[in-house]
């Protein structure tokens, strides 16, 4: 099969792989009809994950259709259109009893502190993804849903990851009604977190970014106010202004670990890799949200140390939250806002591209070019 693989930093090609088969009675092998690049998945492009191995295929965003079951299969069968969840759960630990199926204990047998995902280096399991014909689905009855007849491919594809992810940090704020929302990072996490907050009674929507066809797409797309951060003198002065000087009562940081702004900060993380992560997005939602306010963070960040504002977080008296996306978790309600078109996932994305062209799809995510927002990826055999 045609699979996409990582060679080293920026540098990533399609290669010939094997076919993935069952290693486990409830795996199934899942034909992979339409996949999509993630703001992730720009993380592992750029050498900012530990243990990523040359030839490991990233993907974490797929649909397709079932190829193959194991023998203890109950819930799929070869024919079924599914959607699968980024996260690998078991569906029956302690975490995923409790609906922390990103949190899942049985999955990952490399890190204690992150579940599995599928194509997200070693440190998350080591599974191949989904940028390829073909994917291994271990726990093949407790992830993937089948897409309903009603639901576009495009829809179900965003579902896997970035709309929930988006939701998620919406929720992880516990919105109130009437409250200011700023949500830093106009990709696609951050675009469908601005979008989210309205459906949880926001009284206001604030996105900051510093790319203005993205800036554009929010106030198209969630109907946001927007500001760009190069464009004022100090961001976190200006969302004071904004506020009667209070702050923001919820900041959402949807940039992780790779955030612009900040030049030592970027070039401590992204360059030298002296941190998990830059945490200038996060540091400016720590110093832009009002005391007693609450910090919702779904940005990616590596496991190291990162240089975070603790100090200021605790004497201000704030909530943080944060996790990796439960998508499972969130599929009930999300589906129900696809079917009755509160939420058209699809409309973010910008562009499709032949798995055979994926290496293009990075350059233009990467570099945040034509306008890019979100691409799919879909392999040779579907056209
Ligand atoms: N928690 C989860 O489950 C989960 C799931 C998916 C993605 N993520 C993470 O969410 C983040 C966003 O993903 P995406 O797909 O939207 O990525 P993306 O790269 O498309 O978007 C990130 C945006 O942040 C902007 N940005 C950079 N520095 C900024 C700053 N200081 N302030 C405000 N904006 C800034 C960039 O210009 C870009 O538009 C990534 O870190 C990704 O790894 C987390
Ligand atoms: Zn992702
Ligand atoms: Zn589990």
């Amino acid at each position: 099969m045609r699979a996409m693989v990582y060679r080293g930093p920026g540098r990533i090609r399609i290669e010939e792989k094997d076919i993935p088969r069952i290693e486990h009675p409830n795996d199934a092998i899942v034909q992979v009809t339409c996949a999509a690049i993630c703001g992730s998945d720009l993380h592992l492009y750029h050498g900012m994950m530990p243990d990523l191995r040359v030839g490991h295929t990233f993907g974490h965003e797929f649909v397709g259709t079932v190829h193959e079951v194991g023998s203890s299969v109950e819930h799929l069968t070869v024919g079924d259109r599914v959607l699968v969840p980024f996260n690998i759960c078991c569906g029956s630990c302690f975490f995923c009893a409790r609906g922390l199926y990103s949190n899942c204990h049985n999955v990952n047998p490399n890190a204690s502190a992150v579940g599995g995902i599928y194509g997200y280096s070693h440190t998350c399991g080591g599974y191949d993804g989904g940028q390829a014909e073909f994917v291994r689905v271990p726990f093949a009855d407790v992830g993937p849903s089948k897409i309903p007849e009603w639901m576009d491919e495009e829809d179900a594809v965003l579902l896997t990851d970035a709309c929930p992810t988006g939701y998620f940090g919406a929720q992880l704020g516990e919105i109130r009604e009437g409250d200011v929302v700023a949500v830093f990072g106009a990709g696609p996490v951050g675009l469908f977190a601005a979008k989210s907050a309205w459906l949880m009674g926001a009284g206001r929507v604030i996105v900051v970014d510093h790319i203005d066809y993205r800036l554009e797409f929010a106030r198209r797309f969630a109907h946001a106010e927007t500001v760009n951060f190069t464009q004022v003198n100090d961001i976190v002065q200006w969302m004071k202004e904004t506020t009667d000087f209070l702050g923001a009562d919820v900041c959402i940081e949807a940039v992780g670990a790779e955030a612009d702004g900040a030049f030592f900060q970027h070039v401590t993380s992204a360059k030298f890799k002296l941190q998990g992560g830059s945490p200038v997005a996060l540091n400016w939602c720590i110093d832009a949200v009002r005391k007693g306010g609450n910090v919702a963070v779904v940005g990616a960040f590596g496991p190291m140390f990162s240089a975070v504002k603790f100090g200021d977080a605790m004497n201000k008296g704030l909530t943080i939250r944060t996790n990796q996306c439960p998508v499972k978790r969130q599929w009930p309600r999300l589906f129900e806002h696809v079917k009755n078109g509160v939420l058209k996932p699809s409309e973010i994305v910008t562009h499709r591209i032949p798995l055979d062209e994926i290496a293009e799809g990075y350059h233009l995510m990467s570099n945040k070019l034509d306008g890019c927002i979100k691409p799919l990826v879909i392999p040779t055999h579907v056209h």
